[in-house]
């Protein structure tokens, strides 16, 4: 049996069903760092979903080639639909990212991930960025956005929201994290430095970019 969340039930619906649940919040959190990643020349993107962001990063950046990775048919399908316009710059590959291993002569200077790390444990992201890590330049950027656990106030109602929507995307994808992975942990080992950061929602929504900062030399 695949260990592999399948999200092809909810690609359709899942524009709706996120403005029905937060409204244009997670928009502007992906969007927030746009801006600062327009020079970028070749990115890796990692389960954007159903393309808007990608095309919007598209649209602000003339030069840039994007491949675009996904385990879900459906999401692909609604991405490449979202993003015709810029298909000749496009490739998608359809995959576990656990298992995606860029080939030799792949570089990137840019990294995408919105609402996809937490996807997983913090063990299958250090194995994620392993995979990747060879295939990046020096001073290459991240640019994600996540939910997170505030202090104070905010902590009880970002506690019940998270697991909702954990219980939520076991139910409709078979996702099997239950937990939101300290990702921090896992970027700095691999390097990269937080040189960034914008919050949303009281804390729970955090939009962040990353830099490589020692880049990675072999196992
Ligand atoms: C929670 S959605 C996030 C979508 C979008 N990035 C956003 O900001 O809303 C997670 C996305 O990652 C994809 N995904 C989940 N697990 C994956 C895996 N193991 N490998 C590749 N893609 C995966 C899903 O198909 C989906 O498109």
């Amino acid at each position: 049996m695949s260990r592999t969340a399948n999200f092809d039930a909810i690609a359709v619906p899942y524009r709706t069903l996120e403005y029905l649940t937060l409204g244009k919040k997670l928009e502007r959190t992906r969007l927030h760092f746009l801006d600062r990643v327009r020079t970028a020349h070749r990115a890796l993107v990692l389960g954007d979903g159903d393309g808007r962001f990608l095309a919007q990063l598209f649209a602000a950046n003339p030069k840039l080639q994007v491949t675009a990775i996904d385990s879900s048919a459906r999401m692909l399908d609604l991405l490449q639909q979202r993003c015709a316009l810029f298909a000749d710059r496009l490739q998608t590959v359809q995959v576990d990212a656990l298992g995606y291993i860029p080939s030799p002569s792949a570089t990137y200077d840019l990294l995408v991930s919105h609402f996809f790390l937490d996807c997983f444990t913090e063990r299958q992201l250090n194995e994620l960025i392993g995979h990747i890590a060879p295939a990046l330049e020096a001073n290459a950027q991240w640019l994600l956005s996540d939910f997170r656990i505030p202090s104070g106030r905010m902590r009880l109602p970002a506690q019940v929201l998270v697991r909702s929507l954990y219980l939520a995307f076991h139910i409709l994808t078979g996702l099997r994290t239950t937990s939101l992975p300290h990702h921090a942990s896992c970027l700095s080992a691999a390097g990269f430095a937080r040189v960034d950061r914008k919050l949303y929602l009281g804390g729970i929504l955090s939009a962040e970019l990353w830099r490589l900062q020692n880049p990675y030399d072999g196992p």
